[in-house]
């Protein structure tokens, strides 16, 4: 089963807690300035940093994505382009391409399968994690995922459950009973109340001051964002 891979992943994470929770403080604070920068991140590619993370989404993309996908998880890697689910596997470590997983299966020739990734889409690769994935603004970069996310259900699923939640939150990995894989559950106990956002879990666990807000030990989903999932639930949480 391909889901236990990131269970194991977890597992292993949690035993070594000393040290993975200092790594992770340390990529969850890069993290957390991520959500800011993204909502004000404009398409427009102005310097290496940019240009390195854009290039970075590309080569994923055209590489890796057809097995890394939501529909296509395969090892547990349910979106390779989504940087927070690479930082939080670990998958990608700012600074330490040499160690990053990523890096380690292209090098070994394991990914993909057959091989296919340039020497020079492979120099990019470790550049962009050398660098330390960082934007222009001093942030962790967010590939810029273009499509905007609009109110409605299908990009909401698409942009923010399919990528930030599902890894906890579908298959045998149902965290807290929620189950946000399809519409219908999405919409089943109080997860998404039509016409009432503030009494929605989908809304309250996201908006949860402190440190237990979801998705939990990743990047907060940016407030524009979540004003957007509010939205789509005012407006009778369609199945649209
Ligand atoms: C044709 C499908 C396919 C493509 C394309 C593909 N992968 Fe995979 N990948 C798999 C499968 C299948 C597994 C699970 C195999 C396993 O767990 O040993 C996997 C597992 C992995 C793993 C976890 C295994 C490990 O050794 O840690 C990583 C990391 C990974 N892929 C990265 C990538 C990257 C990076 C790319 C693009 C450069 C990529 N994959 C492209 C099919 C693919
Ligand atoms: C890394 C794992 C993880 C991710 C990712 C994650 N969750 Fe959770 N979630 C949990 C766990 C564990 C619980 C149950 C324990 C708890 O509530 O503290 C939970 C509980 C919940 C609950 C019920 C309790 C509450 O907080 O209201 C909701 C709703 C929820 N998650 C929504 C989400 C949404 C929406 C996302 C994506 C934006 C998400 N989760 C991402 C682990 C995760």
């Amino acid at each position: 089963m391909d889901l236990n891979r990131i269970f194991t992943r977890r597992r292993k994470w949690l035993a070594g807690i000393a040290t993975a929770c200092m790594l992770l403080v340390v990529s969850f604070q890069n993290c957390s300035a991520v959500g800011s920068a993204s909502s004000s991140k404009s398409a427009k590619l102005s310097s290496e940093n940019d240009i390195l993370g854009a290039q970075a989404l590309e080569i994923l993309s055209a590489k890796c994505l057809t097995c890394h996908n939501p529909d296509k998880p395969e090892g547990g890697i349910s979106d390779i382009t989504d940087l927070n689910f690479l930082l939080y596997y670990r998958l990608v470590i700012p600074g330490q391409p040499e160690i990053s997983d990523v890096i380690r299966v292209i090098k070994e020739g394991s990914m993909p399968p057959g091989g296919g990734v340039s020497v020079s889409d492979l120099a990019a690769l470790n550049r962009w994690i050398l660098e330390g994935l960082i934007d222009d603004s001093g942030n962790v970069a967010i590939p810029d995922g273009s499509a905007t996310l609009e109110p409605r259900y299908s990009s909401i699923k698409t942009r923010i459950i399919n990528t930030k939640c599902l890894g906890c939150h579908s298959g045998a990995n149902l965290s807290g009973g929620v189950d946000l894989t399809t519409y219908a559950t999405t919409v089943a106990n109080n997860i998404a109340r039509a016409g009432n956002p503030g009494g929605s879990r989908l809304v309250t666990s996201m908006e949860r001051t402190g440190n237990d807000f979801m998705p939990r030990n990743g990047a907060r989903i940016p407030a524009s964002d979540i004003a957007i999932v509010r939205q789509w639930i005012q407006d009778g949480a369609q199945n649209n």
